[in-house]
């Protein structure tokens, strides 16, 4: 019997829900059914919120620090979901993943320094690379048969001195691939070799569909942990993003330090009360949901694709291997971004993420969030078709 039930509709327009409330400052469409944005149209772990409530009633709400027990907290997770062993002072809290991309780029890279990724690519490698004023270097993956493939000697072939740091998205967001450990080893081998520091952002790592493993990068070999920042947060995970909580995790001493001492010349060392709290129920107490979570998920995700399969047989979808976003290769329909956007919102009142904001090789693909319940799926499915059939 499962504790919690995913099919119940919770409102969320009128809580300043970036997916639910800022549709038509985004899309300029108000009345369309949002599946975007990236969170859950499901409430988190019970024993987060009796976190917060218990806080929350306390009614103090000072400088709160991150206690040893958080840290715990984090490493047992780690262990116990993805057998990687971490020191509990390799830890460097942070508000978020974003703001830690932005971070390792300040602090370990030097203006006009080049930075590397794989596109497509959850659009805010992009925006942090070029806002912090470094040169983007891009190797385009290749989709083939449902899957995203790195060219690693294309990659290769794009590395000159300059280059300082790779942003690496794993599990891929978008197109739900799950870098293999082999893909993984073979990608860290060259940054090795040619002095490379990776910042993997691994904050879809607990979300990996039946039959795949995720491998956190940093966990292959103590050369790769030597080079790397590792990006993880329970807000993807248990469904917190509001609460703004994230942790990078830094083996290095010199890398940890040039972070951290990057974080103090910000101000952005302390962390919201609640985030704190949140982040340490969720990690201790937050396992029955995730599993029950990624049930639903994977029930989700079997009923799209077989949709869109039946239905909209020119569409192609990406065989998630993990995250709850659908990638759904429309190029065979031959519109334009601008064109599937019209259509999409005018015609079938639907939000989605489109394809060239994850980069240019994102063109002709559309991003379905696939995370919520059955009846808003089956919504957004007809809506689908009703646009592009
Ligand atoms: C790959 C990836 N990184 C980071 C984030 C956002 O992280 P945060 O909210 O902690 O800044 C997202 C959210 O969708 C994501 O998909």
């Amino acid at each position: 019997m499962a504790t919690y039930n995913f099919d119940q509709i919770i409102k969320r327009t009128g809580t300043s829900s970036v997916k639910w409330d800022e549709t038509t400052n985004v899309f300029g469409y108000g009345d369309v059914l949002p599946m975007w944005v990236a969170d859950m149209d499901f409430q988190c772990p019970n024993e987060v919120t009796a976190a917060i409530r218990e806080k929350a009633e306390h009614g103090i709400y000072g400088y709160t620090s991150v206690p040893l027990s958080n840290r715990e907290a984090v490493q047992s997770w780690l262990k116990k979901r993805h057998d990687w062993n971490v020191e509990k002072d390799w830890l460097s809290y942070i508000s978020g993943v974003v703001p830690a991309l932005s971070a390792a780029i300040q602090s370990l890279t030097e203006q006009n320094d080049k930075v590397i990724l794989f596109s497509p690519v959850y659009y805010p490698f992009f925006d942090m690379i070029k806002w912090n004023e470094r040169k983007l270097v891009t190797s385009p993956l290749h989709f083939e048969n449902g899957r995203y493939y790195m060219d690693l000697d294309h990659f290769e072939s794009m590395i000159d001195e300059d280059v300082k740091l790779l942003l690496l998205c794993n599990p891929h967001n978008p197109g739900g691939t799950v870098w293999s450990k082999e893909e993984l080893k073979q990608l860290g081998d060259i940054c090795v070799r040619h002095n490379i520091k990776v910042v993997a952002d691994e904050i879809h790592g607990d979300h990996v569909l039946k039959g795949h493993s995720y491998t956190p990068f940093a966990s292959i070999s103590e050369e790769f942990a030597q080079i790397s920042v590792t990006c993880i947060a329970p807000t993807k995970t248990f469904n917190i993003a509001g609460l703004q909580a994230a942790v990078m995790i830094i083996p290095n001493k010199e890398i940890r330090e040039h972070v951290n001492l990057f974080q103090m010349k910000q101000g952005t060392i302390m962390l919201n009360t609640f985030g704190i709290i949140a982040m340490e129920a969720a990690y201790r107490y937050g396992d029955t949901w995730l599993r029950e979570v990624l049930a639903y998920i994977e029930t989700n995700m079997e009923i799209a694709i077989e949709y869109i399969e039946s239905e909209l047989p020119e569409l192609r979808v990406a065989k998630p291997e993990g995250t709850y976003l659908l990638w759904i290769d429309c190029r065979a329909l031959k519109m334009t971004d601008e064109e599937l956007k019209e259509c999409l919102l005018q015609k079938g009142k639907l939000a989605l993420d489109f394809g060239k904001k994850f980069g240019d090789e994102g063109d002709g693909f559309i991003r379905m969030n696939v995370a919520c319940p059955k009846k808003i799926l089956l919504d957004g499915l007809a809506r689908l078709k009703q646009a592009l059939a």
